[in-house]
């Protein structure tokens, strides 16, 4: 199967002088969609007053493969690019809520995703702990 990616960014203003950024990926098989990745790149408070850049965080809000091209590795692939673009991005970490029953948790702990804590009675929140030596399954 070939499968190619189209990564688009977008600015999000929030009125600092360093906007947020948005990015969507999207795997492409036969020129058709098949799944895509969505994350948001967001800046953490600076430490330090007047430091030269401020820590950024990654948080994948989405991640979807359609039915039938499931369990082919698009979904690995996936967050292997958005793993890939949010270090490329400058981000420390990476992170992403699911429900507790979702069983795309084993492909998450299977990438590196590490569980962090309850982020209410229905999601769990999950963090990459080193952006550097992760890779996906
Ligand atoms: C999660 C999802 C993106 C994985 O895509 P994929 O292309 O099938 O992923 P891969 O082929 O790379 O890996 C398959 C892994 O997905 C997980 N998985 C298996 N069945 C699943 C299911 N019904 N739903 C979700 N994840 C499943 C497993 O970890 C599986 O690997 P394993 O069987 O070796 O444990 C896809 O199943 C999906 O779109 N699910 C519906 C949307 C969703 O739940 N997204 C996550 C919300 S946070």
């Amino acid at each position: 199967m070939s499968i190619t990616f189209v990564s688009i960014r977008s600015v999000v203003p929030d009125g600092d002088a360093d906007p947020d950024a948005s990015w969507t990926i999207t795997a492409l098989r036969d020129g058709l969609a098949v799944g895509m990745v969505g994350m948001t790149i967001n800046r953490l408070p600076a430490e330090t007053e007047g430091a030269e850049r401020k820590p950024m965080c990654g948080w994948i809000y989405r991640v979807f493969v359609d039915e039938a091209t499931r369990g082919q590795g698009v979904g690995s692939a996936l967050l292997s690019a958005a793993i890939r673009t949010a270090r490329e991005d400058g981000c420390t970490t990476l992170g992403l809520t699911v429900t507790h029953d979702n069983p795309a948790r084993r492909l998450y702990e299977r990438v590196g995703f590490v569980a962090c804590w309850p982020a209410d009675e229905k999601m769990i929140a999950y963090l990459l702990p080193s952006l550097d030596a992760a890779t996906a399954a």
